[in-house]
């Protein structure tokens, strides 16, 4: 059988980074990365890989029934990797159906599909689905998540991964599909959506925008570079036991308020401006609803087990992140425009 993985919501921020490092890895694989293109999917997050002979691209809705059944009987998909997701807690608590309809009913489609697809042979397959640490709700100031901590999701977003984790480990018990699953902290580098905290910021540090800190900005989070988090994907992909779930983590905690003073203070060295210019756009804003204080993973059991730890010290990865925003300025410009605008003014409007 030829090695045909078909990864999900491959030209989101994280799923662009899995393709990536898959198809210039194993030529020898075939991968198919089906994305429906929602507001937070970009092709151009993998234009240096689309022409690849062993990739090949595939639009389409994880919760479209009919669609993925025929995907399934037309392709013998040795595995899945699956990150098509919405992913924005903000819109979740705005949307949260929206949530339910990718997040549980398109995870329980792809399960579905496996199911029927490969079930006289599970043999040498497996089904990897990616998720949140946020499914184990909030720390306090103390503490670690770690792989058997009770799942206690605070948000619609979290209740929505956590409810679809449910779901494919209730397919390896009742059905034996062979299955994996991994919990990963904040992930932060080049291609992510900037309604997220890192790109939002720098976007508009660059613009001489405000910098929206929530509530006090004390609120915790634990940031490990995509790059990172795409190597322990390939790891767990590849070596981890059947049925087994991996943290995945940086070890490296931020309040949101010093993370952004951090980053003010390297975007005055990049853009030649005078110390403190940049930390004068932080602007305190209504805090989001019911926001957890604090993620903290635990990653020993995939150093242990597989050998992973994150090969950036945060500093270095703050910084190349940085750059490639600073360099990939059309990039954001052809985001920041349209739709995104109108999202921006309706979410900080009371502000
Ligand atoms: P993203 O929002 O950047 O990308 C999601 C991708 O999924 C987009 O390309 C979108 O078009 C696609 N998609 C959405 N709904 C779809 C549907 N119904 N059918 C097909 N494609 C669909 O998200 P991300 O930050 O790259 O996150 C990827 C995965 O990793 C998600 O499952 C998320 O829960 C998980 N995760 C993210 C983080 C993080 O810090 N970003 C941390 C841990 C886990
Ligand atoms: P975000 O990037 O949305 O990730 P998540 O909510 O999944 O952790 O937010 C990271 C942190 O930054 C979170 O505590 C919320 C906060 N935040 C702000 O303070 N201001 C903002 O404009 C955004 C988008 C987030």
């Amino acid at each position: 059988m030829r090695n045909k993985i078909l990864i999900t919501g491959g030209a989101g921020f994280i799923g662009s980074h899995v393709v990536r490092l898959f198809v210039n890895k194993y030529p020898e694989y075939e991968i198919v990365n089906l994305d429906k293109l929602t507001y937070a999917g970009n092709l151009e997050n993998i234009s240096d890989i689309d022409k690849a002979p062993n990739y090949s691209f595939v639009k389409g809705d994880i919760s479209d029934e009919q669609f993925i059944d025929d995907l399934f009987a037309k392709n013998d998909f040795k595995g899945v990797i699956h990150l098509a997701a919405e992913s924005h807690v903000d819109r979740s608590i705005t949307d949260p159906m929206a949530f339910i309809k990718a997040n549980v009913f398109g995870t329980v489609n792809l399960l579905n599909a496996a199911k029927k697809y490969w079930k006289d042979d599970f043999e040498g397959r497996r089904f990897y689905h990616i998720s949140t640490d946020e499914v184990y709700g909030a720390l306090g100031e103390t503490g670690f998540f770690y792989e058997d901590t009770s799942y206690d999701p605070k948000s619609p977003y979290s209740a929505s991964k956590a409810s679809s984790d449910h779901f494919v480990r209730a397919y390896m018990n009742t059905y034996k599909l062979p299955i994996v699953i991994s919990n990963c902290s904040n992930n932060y580098g080049p291609n992510q959506f900037p309604e997220k905290l890192l790109p939002l910021a720098i976007n508009n540090i660059k613009n001489n925008k405000p910098i929206p800190i929530y509530g006090k900005g004390e609120n915790i989070r634990d940031w490990l570079y995509v790059v990172d988090h795409a190597r322990a994907i390939d790891l767990i992909y590849h070596k981890a036991e059947i049925g087994k779930t991996y943290n995945i983590g940086g070890h490296n905690e931020w309040t949101n308020i010093d993370l952004i003073r951090l980053l003010c203070k390297v975007m005055d060295k990049k853009l030649g401006r005078a110390e403190g210019e940049s930390a004068k756009l932080i602007s305190y804003v209504t805090d989001r609803a019911g926001h957890d204080l604090r993620y903290a993973i635990d990653a020993s059991l995939i150093e242990k087990k597989l050998g992973w730890v994150p090969s950036l010290q945060f500093e270095e990865g703050l910084e190349k992140t940085i750059d490639w925003y600073l360099d990939n300025q059309k990039w954001m410009d052809r985001i920041v425009s349209g739709a995104y605008e109108d999202y921006y003014k309706n979410m900080y409007k009371d502000n």
